[in-house]
């Protein structure tokens, strides 16, 4: 009798037995739904967004001694903290979590008239090791074609994080086609507007 099913789930694909099971389904025609790794979310969650929690908490209290030193702490987002992509929603979700912490804290530090500036950095696809073969196995040789020149960005960035105002530095389509320039300025209006509310209500 001939395998019935056109759709199936396996549980435990990554390696082994079950990516094995799951090629040979895959080379019948079978659709897979492999499970969501969850060891890598939570690896991916640590790196992107738990670790600048621990790293703000350990420079804080140094930098703010420098008083009335004026000092920084500059965070690297990326322009999938503003829209996500289908290829990788993980990882969008984790820029788009610290894009949300350094907002409030940037407004704390504000507010405690803080030495220390809190300084975003919004990157595009940028040619770099994140995309190549170790990195991103199922790009192969296309990975390190995508994005931007790496001394291309690098220009760009340091223009913005060199400006006066360098407060956030979209790089190159992050300004545009992913939104910084548009529905993020109203986003950030709307936050100004609810942490004002916010104070007055304390009053
Ligand atoms: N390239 C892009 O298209 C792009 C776009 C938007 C945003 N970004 C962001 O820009 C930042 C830099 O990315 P990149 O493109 O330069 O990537 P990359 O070429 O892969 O470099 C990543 C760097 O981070 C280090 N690193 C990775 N995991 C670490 C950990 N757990 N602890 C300490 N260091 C660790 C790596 O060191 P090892 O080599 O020792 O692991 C390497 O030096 C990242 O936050 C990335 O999300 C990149």
């Amino acid at each position: 009798m001939p395998f019935e099913y056109k759709k199936v789930l396996v549980l435990g694909a990554t390696s082994g037995i079950g990516w094995a099971l799951a090629s040979k389904l895959v080379e019948k025609g079978i659709s897979v739904v492999a499970e969501v790794d969850l060891e890598a979310v939570d690896l991916e969650i640590l790196t992107n967004y738990t670790s600048f929690l621990h790293l703000t908490k350990a420079f804080l209290p140094y930098l703010q001694k420098q008083a009335p030193k004026p000092t920084s702490m500059i965070y690297t987002t990326s322009g999938l903290a503003l829209v996500p992509i289908l290829y990788c929603p993980g990882y969008c979700s984790t820029k788009a979590a610290l894009h949300h912490h350094i907002l409030a804290l940037r407004q704390q530090m504000k507010d405690a008239d803080s030495n220390v500036k809190i300084i975003e950095l919004f990157p595009p696809a940028v040619q770099t090791e994140l995309h190549d073969a170790k990195h991103q196995p199922q790009l192969g040789d296309r990975g390190k074609d995508i994005g931007m020149p790496l001394d291309e960005f690098t220009d760009e960035a340091w223009a913005g994080l060199s400006a006066d105002d360098n407060e956030q530095v979209p790089v190159q389509m992050v300004k545009t086609m992913m939104g910084f320039n548009g529905w993020e300025q109203e986003r950030q209006k709307t936050a100004q507007k609810m942490w004002a509310f916010m104070k007055q209500q304390q009053h």
